[in-house]
């Protein structure tokens, strides 16, 4: 497609050895100005594409960041003034007339990435900011996924369905943020934390192929990996297996990956949530890194070591790390305290003569048994270290499974790019300070059928028919095979202690619903910010967004959030009872 407009003849970055001799009209930002003397002017004209120098006759009145239209003629520029880092940098725009379009002031940082800026500042003038060629890059690739998603869900069959942002309360764990409703004084809608129960109800409506690019909002801490508001590729399919749903779900998240980075990733790999606790420590396994937990309950069996009678003693292996210093080592035993082991005990893997020694405060407890157990189990070799922590299975494991991921320190938008479906999860958590169980996905997650019968007895055992994708240790997305019938939604409901009464007045709707010929469905949903984010080699959703707020959750170019006149707050009957 031509970038042509009625204003100019095409793009600054697309000017090339090809174009010599032809006249060309450019519109873009001054980028730089240089003059020499009185009789000759270079201008470096920027748009989205790229950067050309035009050559003005004569004197300027231009500075940075001016609006310009440029016309001139394309010629090679002269031997030796040849600029290899420049894309376009063989040629130059000569014989050049400059219009000024729109004056500017000086900005308030240089429009170049490498010119280090403070976000907030960035943030206040993301306008400027939108204009660096990182930014460019990012937002171009944001769309390139988005367009190749769509893509992807429509090949497939899918209806793209908008659904509502006024909506109602969901459970699924985040804190809502509500609006006033100036109608129904002292009522309030909730904006949606995702299409979730809408979704659901489009199922029971028929359209057994639903995806939205959906707007969701959540109140919740902000971090590297989240917005208040961010974008969801969210789906859901009618008389479907977990099988279909990761098919589906494959198939826009490789469409978008190749769309993105021009590689196409391979077929995405499978592991239990059990497996990913055991092998990696977490539900989020970070495949980059090579280091995968052992299990040492065999080799300390019948330990007399007072620090290894648990029940689980696990071991990490780290290649090289025995040249820690001591006063490191005490940090990795601090941290792995504050992660909620008891300790930390750690072997620095040495040569002596041949043979493999430990050197450790505990090495001279170990029987030599013990000793070569734990060396041959974690195939340490001279100058690793291995960590090892006895403790409750699952502490042992996330916490050797987080230093892991601290130790390996890989930016998560660092390649290779390794994609994860982790399934099998459970239907819940742990149980919670009220005693009931959490959910380990939300409230409609279907339960596992062997395992149905435990719910009321033995919740935490019950395993679910829900799954997750993993990209570079970040969650993706999430879904689940939902539960199509009431009775036994109303048994989740009463395991996680929501009353029937407060079922039916908060989502009764979805529950009477059930009643009118649900089908069997399932679904996922994946965070269109961290897919972008990763594949732009960025540690921030932040640099994936246009316009995104900042860590305290404001918006420092608008001001949001701001006071209401009072006048606006008298319509909307609210009195702000303390600021
Ligand atoms: P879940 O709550 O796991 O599942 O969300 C799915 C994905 O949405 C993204 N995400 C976020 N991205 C940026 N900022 C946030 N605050 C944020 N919160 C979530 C993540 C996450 O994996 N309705 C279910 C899906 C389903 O069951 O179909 C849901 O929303 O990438």
């Amino acid at each position: 497609m031509t970038s042509a407009t009625s204003m100019r003849t095409g793009l600054c970055g697309e000017v090339g050895i090809g174009d010599v001799g032809s006249r060309v009209r450019l519109c873009g930002w001054v980028a730089r100005r240089r003059e020499h003397g009185e009789h000759l002017a270079f201008v470096d004209l920027r748009d989205r594409s790229g950067i050309v120098q035009c050559v003005v006759d004569g004197t300027v009145d231009l500075r940075s960041e001016y609006v310009v239209a440029v016309a001139g003629v394309v010629r090679r520029r002269p031997e030796g003034m040849e600029n290899p880092s420049l894309p376009t940098g063989e040629v130059e725009i000569g014989d050049c007339t400059v219009e000024v379009l729109s004056a500017a002031e000086p900005p308030p940082f240089l429009v170049e990435d490498r010119a280090e800026v403070d976000e907030v500042v960035r943030l206040r003038h993301r306008y400027v900011d939108l204009r660096r060629p990182r930014m460019q890059a990012n937002l171009r690739l944001r769309a390139a996924a988005v367009s190749a998603i769509r893509r992807a869900m429509d090949r497939q069959g899918f209806c793209e369905i908008e659904t509502p942002l006024l909506w109602s309360p969901t459970p699924e764990g985040a804190r809502e943020f509500a609006v006033p409703s100036r109608l129904h004084t002292g009522d309030f809608y909730v904006l949606p934390q995702s299409p979730q129960i809408a979704k659901q109800l489009l199922m029971v409506g028929g359209f057994d192929r639903y995806y939205q690019i959906a707007r969701c909002l959540r109140d919740e801490d902000l971090r590297a990996d989240r917005q208040f508001e961010f974008t969801q590729l969210d789906m859901e399919a009618s008389f479907v297996t977990q099988d279909d749903v990761l098919g589906f779900v494959s198939e826009a998240v490789l469409d978008a990956a190749e769309a993105a980075t021009g590689a196409r990733p391979q077929e995405i790999e499978r592991m239990s949530w059990s497996a990913a606790i055991d092998r990696y420590g977490t539900d989020k396994p970070d495949l980059r890194i090579d280091t995968e937990l052992v299990d040492l309950g065999d080799v300390f069996a019948s330990s007399e070591v007072r620090a290894f009678a648990a029940p689980s003693v696990k071991a990490l292996r780290v290649p090289g790390g025995s040249q820690k210093s001591r006063s490191a080592l005490d940090g990795l035993v601090e941290r792995a305290k504050a992660l909620g082991a008891k300790g930390l005990a750690w072997f620095r893997v040495a040569e002596d003569e041949g043979a493999t020694t430990l050197d450790s405060p505990l090495a001279r407890v170990l029987s030599d048994a013990e000793r070569d157990g734990l060396v041959r189990t974690t195939g340490a070799v001279p100058g690793d270290l291995v960590l090892v922590v006895a403790d409750e299975h699952r502490v042992a494991c996330t916490v050797l499974g987080q230093l892991r991921v601290e130790l390996a320190g890989k930016p998560v938008g660092e390649g290779p790019y390794r994609y994860v479906w982790v399934v099998e999860f459970p239907l819940f958590e742990a149980l919670g300070a009220d005693g009931h169980p959490v959910p380990a996905h939300h409230p409609f997650t279907m339960p596992h059928p062997d395992d149905i019968d435990r719910m009321e007895t033995d919740p935490l055992s019950v395993r679910s028919q829900a799954y997750d994708l993993v990209l570079n240790g970040w969650e993706l997305g999430s879904g689940s095979i939902r539960i199509h019938r009431a009775d036994i939604q109303a048994r989740v409901f009463h395991a996680l202690g929501i009353s029937d009464e407060d079922a039916e007045s908060r989502f009764g709707f979805l529950t009477s619903a059930f009643r009118y010929g649900a089908p069997p469905h399932g679904g996922f949903a994946f965070g269109i910010d961290r897919l972008a984010a990763v594949l732009a080699g960025e540690e921030s959703i932040r640099e994936v967004i246009a316009f995104p707020k900042t860590q305290s959750g404001a918006d420092p170019l608008t001001g949001a959030p701001k006071a209401l006149p009072a006048a606006a707050l008298a319509d909307l009957g609210i009195r702000i009872a303390a600021k």
